[in-house]
């Protein structure tokens, strides 16, 4: 992993869905710049065998669900960073999905983002902070195929800039912006080829929407996602960072 220069030292983070994937990523990175990070993550076995190889605190947090979130922030004493990342991915166009499958993916992807920045507001405002929320390249760009996952993570998109507004507006120092990924492999893709019945023509097609001629790795999206959450972004707020490869272009 690159970089090990202490450039969040002595910052809390809690970051969501960090027993795998992307979260993992950026977990790693956040302890080896010098943070203390909460592992918030609805697996309980991925995400306690990770905080014990850490020497990081985990805790158990649907989400989707708000007493949840109230019971884990009340573990935290103080917050500076906050990495709304948890998300899951449902394939279906709006002609197969159920109404149902469309109300989980918003239950997660939106309604998870819609209380984490609420309800770490008490946590950060007395001394400011940073939150990031995870989008998509599909938060930007439409696939037909994905028609809950790009209405709701074009949902984060624009919450993420009325939060910012918010945030700055009322001087809390707290800023929020949120992060664009391209397709990474993560096990969040297997679990999306798992669902069709030509797992290898889905993946060779995301390549094919990749200018770049590859999918991205997980480091390259901790990379900006730490810019975020240090103070290195302190004029950054209700701004949209692509890494995608330009797949959204
Ligand atoms: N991998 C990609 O290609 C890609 C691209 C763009 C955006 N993203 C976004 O990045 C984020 C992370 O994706 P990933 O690729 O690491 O996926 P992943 O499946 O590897 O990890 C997702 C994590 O979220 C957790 N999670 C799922 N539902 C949860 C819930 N209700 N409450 C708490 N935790 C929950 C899972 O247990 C898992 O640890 C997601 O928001 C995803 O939409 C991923």
């Amino acid at each position: 992993m690159a970089g090990t220069s202490g450039r969040i030292a002595d910052k809390m983070a809690f970051v969501t869905g960090g027993a795998s994937g992307l979260g993992l990523d950026i977990v790693r990175r956040f302890v080896a710049e010098g943070a203390s990070v909460v592992i918030a993550d609805i697996d309980a076995a991925a995400g306690e065998a990770l905080a014990a190889e850490l020497g990081q605190r985990f805790v158990k947090l649907d989400v989707s669900n708000e007493a949840d979130w109230l019971a884990a922030l009340d573990t935290c004493e103080r917050i500076d960073i906050l990495v709304n990342n948890a998300g899951i991915t449902t394939h279906g166009s709006i002609e197969d999905l159920t109404i149902d499958a469309f109300r989980h993916e918003f239950s997660v992807d939106v309604d998870g983002v819609f209380l984490g920045c609420k309800h770490i507001i008490p946590k950060m405002k007395d001394h400011g902070g940073s939150v990031i929320n995870m989008s998509s390249m599909c938060g930007v760009r439409a696939q037909g195929d994905l028609a809950a996952y790009n209405a709701a993570k074009a949902a984060v998109t624009h919450l993420t800039k009325s939060v910012a507004l918010h945030y700055a507006r009322k001087g809390y120092g707290i800023r929020c912006n949120s992060v664009h990924p391209g397709a990474i492999h993560t096990p969040i893709l297997d679990k999306v080829m798992a669902q069709v019945d030509d797992p290898q023509a889905l993946y060779d097609g995301w390549v094919a929407t990749h200018p770049i001629g590859r999918l991205g790795k997980p480091e390259e999206i901790s990379a900006i996602v730490l810019y975020l959450a240090s103070d290195e972004s302190a004029f950054a707020t209700g701004a949209e960072f692509r890494v995608d490869g330009g797949s959204s272009l």
